[in-house]
């Protein structure tokens, strides 16, 4: 199957959340450098939290462009932004809080309206920023992506119809723990991402990754991130990564 999984381990959380706020900030000034802007999806859950937090630190708060970043949610849980179950809730307590960015520079999903309305206006707002550059698609300069214990990523669960979906960019659903009415990326927005990366912690997740990775299991939505053109990282610490064999490790 397609992409190449660069896969990169770090001794535990607090190493893979230096690492990741690195490559954030490293993927920002680039892409600034570049083309001027830089766009991000960010993942919910409580895997990426500790990067978030390093995020509203020096040297990151300082150096990244904010001034040209603009921030977008791959999934949300349908309450309000101040329940403690809001992604964009946990992120603006972690760093959005804290850092220098312009208001309309951050784009949370709606969770105040219905969920199929939630799903279109959120269409509508990627499609107000991607289009002014020409790309039609929404094309992600960076995506950061998380995996349930049940292989489902962003709010893409195993055997739900979104799985299949080719047009939407974003749809509703239900499910994940807490089971919530959600709203969420969907596949063709996640492949066309020009830099997917995955963070994955703990034992738990140990024999997920395997089946991911390893045995490549084709129905597991977090399989099914396959960027047609970008990179595919997993940044990943000891314990989750203790059933991969060297072959998967080194590729
Ligand atoms: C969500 C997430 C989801 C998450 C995984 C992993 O809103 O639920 O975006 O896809 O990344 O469930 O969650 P943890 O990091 O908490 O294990």
């Amino acid at each position: 199957m397609g992409t190449r999984d660069r896969i990169e381990i770090e001794d535990d959380l607090d190493r893979m959340a230096e690492r990741a706020a690195n490559l954030f900030l490293n993927a920002a000034k680039e892409k600034v450098d570049r083309q001027g802007r830089f766009a991000v999806a960010l993942s919910g859950g409580s895997t990426p939290r500790p990067m978030f937090r390093l995020l509203s630190q020096d040297p990151y708060a300082a150096e990244i462009p904010w001034h040209s970043t603009h921030i977008f949610w791959v999934d949300e849980r349908m309450v309000p932004f101040d329940h403690p179950d809001s992604n964009f809730g946990a992120a603006k307590e972690d760093f959005l809080d804290t850092i220098s960015i312009a208001p309309d520079h951050l784009h949370p999903m709606p969770t105040w309206t219905k969920p199929e309305e939630g799903a279109e206006i959120y269409e509508a707002e990627l499609k107000a920023y991607f289009d002014r550059f020409g790309d039609g698609f929404p094309i992600f300069d960076l995506i950061l992506l998380g995996v349930g214990n049940d292989g489902h990523t962003a709010s893409l669960f195993p055997g739900q119809r979104s799985l299949g979906e080719t047009q939407r960019r974003v749809l509703n659903v239900k499910g994940g723990e807490p089971d919530l009415p959600r709203l969420t990326l969907t596949l063709p927005v996640l492949n066309r991402g020009k830099e997917v990366v995955f963070l994955v912690s703990g034992k738990k997740k140990a024999s997920l990754l395997q089946a991911i990775l390893q045995h490549k299991d084709p129905r597991l939505p977090a399989r099914m991130v396959q960027p047609s053109s970008g990179e595919l990282t997993w940044i990943l610490d000891r314990e989750a990564a203790s059933l991969l064999n060297e072959e998967v490790i080194h590729g």
